[in-house]
Parts: C-alpha cells; structure tokens; sequence
C-alpha cells in the first residue's frame, strides 16, 4: 500500500476525480477526511471507501469558499486524523460563456470555489503541515495553460491557479511542503454537464477539438487514471517534486 499511515484531506470527495481520489487513497492505507456540498453523495463515496477495508474515511459537509468553515472544518479533522500529511484540493465547478457577457457574478461564482478556496484550504493545510512537511496537490486545468473555447472565466482560474503553486512552492520548500497542479481530463458529471448542454453542432465541433488534440485515444480518460497520479503526488514516491503542474490528459497540454 503506497499511503500506508498518511493523513489526508479531499475536497470535492463526492463526485467524479476526488471521489476517485478519496477510493483510491482508502484502498492505499490512507486515513481520508472528505469534504464537499453534495452530502447524500459525499456519505455515500465514504461509505463506499470504508468497505474496502484499509483506509479510514470520515465525510463533513464544507463549502470551500467560506474561509471561516474551512478554517473550523479543517481544525476538526487534523485533530480527527492526528495530523495532515496530504491535501488533495478537488472540488471545483465550471461554466461557460463569452467573454463579452460575463459579469462580475460569473467571476465570483467560479473563482470563489478555485482561487479563494485554493486559498482558505491551502493555508489551512499549511498550518497543519508546517511543522513536518506535507503535499498539497490542486486540481488545475489545461484551460490554465493552452485556454479552452467558451470558458473564459474558468480558464481564466485555472490560469491562476498554476501562479500560485509556483509561487508557494518557493515559500513552503523550507517546510518540506510540496505543492504540485494536476490538469486532467476525465469524464465526470462536470464534463456530461458540459457536453449535455451543447446544441449537436457544437457537440460534433468540440468532439472534432478533442480528436485532434489528445494523442491517447481523442477523448477524455476515466477518474481512476487521474486518481492514479493523485496517489503518486501524495505519496513519498513523489518526494522530490514540487511547483510542477502535471496533465494528466492523454496529451493535450505538452507544453507549458
Ligand atoms: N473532468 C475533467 O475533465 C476536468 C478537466 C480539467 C479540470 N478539472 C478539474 O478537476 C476538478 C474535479 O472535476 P470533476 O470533473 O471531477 O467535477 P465534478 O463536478 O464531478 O466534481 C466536483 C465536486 O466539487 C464539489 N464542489 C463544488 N463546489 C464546491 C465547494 N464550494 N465546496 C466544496 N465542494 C464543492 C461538487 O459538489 C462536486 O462533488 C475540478 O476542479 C475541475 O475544474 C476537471
């Protein structure tokens, strides 16, 4: 078991890559606190997670754009888990319109979930991990680093997302704290919400896009091999790696 013993935190846990990640880390040995909105189906993955028998996951509700919920939440279970060693930060939510029609809601609704609670939760983690070391892994986004058609704004956040860990690896090395970016791609309720809502023109345009941009297969992977690459980052196998923003998209984003 490559997480035997690591205590660890994933947002988002009840759906698509982090829910993947919180079965993944359970079936590794890892103790699990998974946290997100959807509580029916949060409970449910950690139900799932605990009967594969290694592991330990607990699931609390928490949204993570509301730092004072993050700050308690993430106080409750490093003392729950006796420490933290991971931080697998999922959750995230997506949207999708022209650049010339976005309000200031539009950018509040999706940077509040990927910039402020990439934030709250990374510096909640910080504080539990300062004293050992740790690893702190973000779910990024090829929108962050080649853009993607029609998401300015969650493009525009990803983008972001990557200027941070590149900044805190520097600020955290001396803590032994590494923080690393994934950009996947993986068919999730995000992505049938994303594609369900495209008019069959559209569909057969961004089916064409993907064809040609991912060498592996022309389409989106499955959770498990992104939640593969998020065992690796949590576990000591990855010890040396920090501030890398690592896609796990069959090849899309080759240069960065
Ligand atoms: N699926 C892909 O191909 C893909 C591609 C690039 C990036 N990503 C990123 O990977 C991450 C996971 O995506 P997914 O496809 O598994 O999505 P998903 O929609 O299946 O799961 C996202 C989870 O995050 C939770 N969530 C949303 N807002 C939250 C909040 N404020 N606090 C706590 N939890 C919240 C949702 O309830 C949901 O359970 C996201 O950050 C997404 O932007 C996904």
């Amino acid at each position: 078991m490559q997480l035997e013993g690591k205590r660890t935190i994933v947002t988002g846990g009840a759906s698509g890559i982090a829910a993947a990640t919180v079965l993944a880390y359970a079936r590794e040995g890892a103790s699990v606190v998974s946290v997100d909105i959807n509580d029916e189906a949060g409970q449910r993955i950690a139900d799932e997670a605990n009967r594969l028998g290694s592991g330990k996951v607990t699931y609390r509700h928490l949204d993570i754009s509301d730092q004072d919920a993050v700050n308690h939440v993430f106080d409750e279970a490093v003392t729950l888990l006796g420490g933290l060693d991971v931080l697998a930060n999922i959750a995230g939510n997506e949207a999708q319109k022209p650049a010339e029609d976005v309000t200031a809601e539009d950018i509040d609704k999706i940077f509040n979930v990927h910039v402020k609670g990439m934030f709250f939760t990374n510096a909640a983690a910080y504080r539990a991990m300062q004293a050992h070391g740790g690893s702190i892994i973000n779910a990024s986004s090829g929108a962050g680093v080649t853009g993607y058609p029609g998401s300015p704004v969650y493009s525009a956040a990803k983008a972001a997302m990557l200027g941070y860990i590149r900044t805190v690896a520097f600020d955290w090395g001396d803590k032994l704290i590494r923080i690393n970016a994934i950009l996947p791609a993986a068919e999730t309720d995000m992505t049938k919400e994303h594609f369900g809502a495209m008019d069959p023109e559209t569909l057969a345009r961004y089916k064409a896009l993907y064809k040609s941009k991912i060498p592996l297969g022309g389409w989106l992977g499955t959770v498990e091999q992104i939640a593969a690459v998020n065992v690796f980052l949590a576990s000591d196998a990855s010890s040396f790696i920090t501030g890398q923003a690592i896609a796990v998209d069959g090849g899309w984003t080759m240069v960065r």
